[in-house]
């Protein structure tokens, strides 16, 4: 791709829903033809079906290598990446199965970061990455600690990232959602239920400024409720 604003080709991680679905509409909007990853295959196909452009769905899970080798070979022929699967558990980091202390980072640590050095090889001239962040990035929080963690390590790995890929013209954008409206929350076990609506955004809104401010040339953009 020659000019970094002309729709080609986009992988999204975590398309079955959320802001990674929002993503995937407002990509299509624009012209892309999309790669939507996640482990629901009736979700994708569900996603799949109300774009209207050519579309590939591909079942994996992020926290296995063998999912990660199958992204990383969609990976040819894409223009632009989009780092969007994530999750967290809720609850104090002594209390966690270890288990779910290990899935969390291979989700948010390990699958960003062999995905974001797989489309530095991969990616054209011009191309681009996104790498969805959080407003909770870096916040010491007891509830959230490997999320936080996880999350400030991939905005540091996405500066690298953006210095590595200016040969090449690949931007990288960070995106920092705040509170946003997806099953995110009641997945993770928090209880929020209660919160006003103005403490929440849709996942629509968090996807089109996260591609405008990428198209601007931005480095990072908070996209935050109220
Ligand atoms: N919602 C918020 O308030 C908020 C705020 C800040 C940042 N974020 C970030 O936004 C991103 C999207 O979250 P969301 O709010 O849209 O939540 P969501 O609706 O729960 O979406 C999460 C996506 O990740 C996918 N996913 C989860 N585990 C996976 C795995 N092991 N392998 C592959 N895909 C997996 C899910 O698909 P499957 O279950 O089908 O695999 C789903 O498509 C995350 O990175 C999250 O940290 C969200």
């Amino acid at each position: 791709m020659t000019d970094p604003l002309a729709p080609g080709s986009a992988l999204i991680t975590g398309a079955s829903s959320g802001i990674g679905a929002a993503f995937a509409r407002a990509l299509a909007a624009r012209g892309y033809s999309v790669v939507l990853v996640a482990r629901d295959g009736e979700a994708l196909d569900e996603v799949a079906g109300s774009l209207g452009v050519p579309v590939r769905v591909v079942v994996a899970d992020l926290t296995t290598h063998e999912g990660l080798d199958r992204v990383e070979a969609e990976l040819d022929g894409v223009d632009l990446l989009v780092n969007n699967a994530g999750a967290t558990t809720y609850g104090e980091l002594g209390e966690q199965d270890p288990d779910d202390l290990e899935q969390s980072v291979l989700l948010n640590v390990l699958a960003p970061t062999r995905l974001t050095a797989a489309a530095l090889r991969a990616l054209p001239d011009g191309g681009g990455i996104v790498n969805v962040s959080s407003t909770a990035a870096g916040r010491d929080d007891p509830a959230i600690a490997t999320y936080a963690a996880g999350k400030a390590y991939l905005e540091t790995l996405s500066r690298a990232a953006r210095q590595e890929g200016v040969e090449h013209r690949i931007r990288v954008t960070v995106v920092r959602p705040g509170r946003t409206c997806t099953a995110f929350h009641e997945r993770s076990g928090e209880e929020s239920g209660h919160l006003p609506a103005w403490r929440w955004q849709s996942p629509d809104t968090v996807a089109e400024t996260a591609l405008a401010a990428f198209e601007r040339g931005e480095d990072e953009v908070t996209v935050a409720p109220g």
